[in-house]
């Protein structure tokens, strides 16, 4: 059995003190969950946001991550510096990135193996355009951007990667996948992660859905087996909506 894990990406969204009050009233709404809680924060916001998670159920998590330990790159920041900010996730991949600021499977698979070594636990987003979809293509796309990203890493590190299937279509438009859409790509991704790992490690890689997901779709998508959790966009961003996500099985 894995256990669900549903993590928020706020995205670029919220001030420290705006996240900080985000965070406060997400606290009781969320403690009785029966899964892993996460929110992934601007990093402007990981001080303010590690306090006031301290003693709580919700962890913390990053956007992205650059691959260099250290160096002449302005702007980024390396998997030891989220580690010494109290990080413990990170999002790597995101359409966003790779549509706005040129991310490649290549780039991708390099930030994964950096944040792997540090001891980050990676969300690795993989996902289909639109035109992919209607033209048949979506599975060898989705399997492809799975193996390119893992590759290098150990069966043992592939099994505490969680993967996010975020069609792109879905993302933010108010389109969701359908329950059996979003299971059956989540199967391809999975059975991908079996050819090259075995089937022990994909029984074990969480795979997340996200693309509009939110207080009335969850139930349906949580319900299907393949699916293990959600990364939220917009309804994160509102501590009811995200709890009701969140507390999916109340
Ligand atoms: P929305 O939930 O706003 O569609 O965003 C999904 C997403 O991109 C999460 O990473």
């Amino acid at each position: 059995m894995r256990k669900a894990i549903i993590a928020g990406n706020w995205k670029m969204n919220k001030t420290p003190a705006e996240a900080v009050a985000l965070v406060n009233e997400l606290k009781p709404l969320v403690k009785d969950a029966i899964c892993d809680v996460v929110v992934c924060v601007p990093a402007v916001n990981f001080y303010a946001v590690k306090e006031a998670i301290a003693g709580s159920n919700i962890k913390l998590g990053a956007e992205n991550v650059h691959w260099a330990a250290s160096g002449a790159y302005t702007g980024e920041l390396s998997a030891d510096m989220l580690v010494a900010a109290g990080v413990e996730y990170v999002i790597i991949g995101h359409s966003e990135r790779r549509q706005y600021f040129g991310e490649t499977d290549q780039t991708v698979n390099q930030r994964v193996l950096a944040a792997v070594k540090a001891g980050l636990k990676v969300i690795l987003c993989v996902g289909e355009m639109k035109d992919v979809r209607e033209a048949g293509a979506t599975d060898g796309l989705v399997d492809y951007q799975t193996i390119m990203a893992l590759n290098g890493l150990t069966a043992e590190e592939v099994s505490e990667v969680i993967i996010a299937y975020e069609p792109v279509w879905a993302i933010g438009t108010g389109l969701t996948a359908t329950d059996e859409q979003a299971n059956e790509t989540i199967g391809v991704i999975r059975k991908a992660v079996a050819r090259k790992y075995g089937q022990e490690v994909a029984d074990k890689v969480r795979i997340q859905y996200g693309g509009s997901m939110n207080p009335k779709n969850v139930k349906g998508l949580m319900a299907q087996p393949e699916i293990d959790g959600g990364l939220i966009g917009g309804a994160s961003l509102k501590a009811p909506d995200f709890s009701l996500v969140v507390n999916y099985d109340k």
